[in-house]
């Protein structure tokens, strides 16, 4: 027993270590394999020594922890919220009000508002010991399975004269680049980064809370020792970050109105920039000792105030929902608008992405709506505002049958869409598949515009993307869209299409999620188009970059008979180079 005590204790060591570097320093000393069969080994020797279970285990950090206990629990010091303001006036005015009462110049910090979700962390000795969200200020939820999953949140923490216990409070979010990510596996369910980040925090299963890859930054500490109390918030910070906390660089301490006034205006112009939602910055006293003889009322703190930029959110009407049919068959519910202007653009419709976001928004035609640019990009409706709802409002009622070519939907249960399987004997999805074959990045025959397109279709000239080789002087001159000088461009440019590198070959397939730089890939991997064709998945999964889904579209596509005739058919006028 000794023996697997002493050698899983050598284990977690390292895995702690490992952890540590991976997680503070973004680096990796061994490969990820090393490292699972490090968890692997120490799962198996976890099984055999059931007594240990109970006490080693407990307090070791597992990546993929499956335990999830969110009991209540009270925070040691209230998480306030902040005062806030759009105007520079209020900024004079709390400037002022301290002054006169301290009569004395005084230093003030500015930060960040990172627009997530707040959480307090406990480090006890030196280890994290407890994650509570903020809850109602007072009483919040124990989500630490959950947060031993953020990478970026040290398990223990390094260095000298780390205090008996520290309370980090902070932000959890994602950045736009993670978003991104998420709302490709997820297709965007959850309509902004906030609520991803809030039902990720909640999720009971913490495995996918590790693979959303959420961010922390501090933005406050409190120390056990009264005498640290005493210090420069600024100072805490830098003090925290040195024992692995991560904070924010843009951080300015300064007794001057105008440095202040700078640090929001250079935020403002640059907040997309930072690579994550950030809604304004947060202006605080800087020594901890004037904070706290100034101090808080029941809802915030009277030593610090939000400077909030000018607001992306605007309220409108929701005056009919549309459903469109995709590239790919999916069912897309559109929301028309009362037309509003955010930040200079002009927003009438917005896409709802499936059923369930707007079961969870519980939206219905005629409601009142907050609009906001997720990501700053993409306008999204965050919330419907309920008080405001009329008798007239509608349920939103999803079609059965496709409403383009009328054949029956079919309901993908586990991502909450709905498809029309009618591929390209439906309309949209055979014009916008042939958009893609011309594009740019496949046969780029781009003098073919939209309104051709649809006019080749409606005449039945084109049927599938291979049809684009029929087309000749005869066909072309019967079209009311173009005229001679375009008709020989037009000519022009299919002939020169015919030589093409094998990625853009790739890409006009139109196979889903494969782009342009996972074509680049599968061309240099493969060299031949024969070989593609008749790849098993096992040697598609070998692609660099590829992930197993979009593998799996490859091959499930190549797999289709109708789409090896499609492709012969292709073949038939072009010459492939690599
Ligand atoms: S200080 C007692 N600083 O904004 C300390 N809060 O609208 C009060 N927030 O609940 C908070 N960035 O979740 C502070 N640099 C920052 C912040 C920040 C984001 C959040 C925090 C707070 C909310 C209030």
């Amino acid at each position: 027993m000794n023996y697997i005590k002493s050698s899983v204790l050598k284990i977690k060591k390292k895995i702690i270590y490992y952890d540590y570097l991976y997680r503070n320093l973004s680096y990796s000393e061994i490969p990820d394999y090393e490292y699972d069969k490090l968890l692997n080994k120490f799962n198996i020797l976890k099984k055999k020594c059931t007594i240990i279970k109970n006490n080693i285990f407990n307090k070791i950090k597992f990546k993929y922890s499956n335990i999830l206990n969110f009991k209540k629990k009270t925070h040691l010091l209230p998480m306030l919220s902040l005062k806030n303001t759009f105007n520079i006036e209020e900024i004079y005015n709390f400037y002022k009000k301290i002054f006169k009462n301290l009569k004395k110049k005084f230093y003030l910090c500015c930060e960040l508002k990172i627009d997530g979700i707040s959480i307090s962390l406990i480090y006890k000795k030196g280890n994290l010991i407890q994650a509570i969200t903020r809850g109602n200020g007072y009483l919040g939820d124990d989500i630490i399975a959950n947060v031993l999953t953020i990478k970026n949140i040290p398990l223990i923490l390094k260095g000298n004269n780390i205090p008996e216990k520290i309370n980090i409070c902070g932000e959890i979010f994602i950045t736009y680049k993670n978003l991104k990510n998420i709302k490709k596996k997820n297709n965007s369910f959850f309509s902004n980064s906030r609520n991803i980040v809030s039902g990720t925090l909640k999720n009971i299963n913490s495995k996918i809370t590790s693979n959303r890859n959420l961010t922390f930054l501090c933005y406050n500490v409190n120390f056990s020792k009264q005498k640290l109390f005493n210090e420069s918030h600024f100072e805490c910070l830098k003090k925290v970050n040195k024992w692995g906390i991560p904070i924010h660089n843009y951080i300015k301490k300064t007794y001057k109105i105008k440095e202040i006034k700078k640090f929001f205006f250079y935020a403002n112009i640059n907040r997309k920039y930072f690579g994550f939602d950030n809604d304004g910055i947060v202006i605080k006293i800087d020594s901890k000792k004037i904070q706290n003889k100034i101090g808080c009322n029941n809802k915030y703190p009277k030593w610090a105030i939000a400077y909030k930029f000018k607001s992306q959110e605007k309220i409108t009407k929701v005056i009919n929902i549309v459903f469109n049919i995709s590239r790919y068959g999916i069912l897309i519910p559109i929301a028309y608008i009362k037309p509003i202007n955010i930040l200079g653009s002009k927003i009438s419709k917005i896409t709802l992405h499936n059923k369930k976001n707007i079961e969870m928004l519980n939206l219905y035609i005629g409601d009142s709506v907050i609009v906001k640019y997720s990501g700053d990009v993409i306008p999204q409706i965050i919330k419907v505002i309920l008080s405001k709802r009329t008798k007239e409002a509608k349920k939103i009622i999803f079609p059965t049958l496709c409403p383009i070519c009328n054949s029956k939907l079919k309901y993908i249960k586990n991502k909450y869409l709905y498809k029309c399987n009618s591929n390209l004997n439906c309309r949209i999805q055979l014009q916008e598949k042939i958009i893609n074959f011309i594009s740019k990045n496949g046969f780029n025959i781009t003098v073919i515009k939209r309104n051709i397109v649809f006019e080749l279709i409606k005449k039945k000239y084109i049927k599938n993307i291979s049809d684009i080789f029929k087309l000749n002087y005869k066909i072309l001159s019967r079209l009311n869209t173009i005229n001679k000088s375009l008709l020989y461009n037009i000519l022009i440019s299919i002939n020169k299409s015919k030589n093409i590198h094998l990625s853009n070959f790739i890409y006009s397939l139109g196979i889903e999620n494969v782009g342009k730089i996972i074509s680049l890939n599968i061309a240099n991997y493969f060299k031949y188009i024969s070989k593609i064709i008749y790849a098993d998945i096992k040697e598609i999964n070998s692609v660099p970059k590829i992930s197993k889904k979009i593998s799996l579209n490859v091959f499930n596509f190549m797999k289709k008979k109708k789409n090896k005739i499609i492709i012969s058919k292709i073949l038939k006028h072009v010459k492939i180079f690599i």
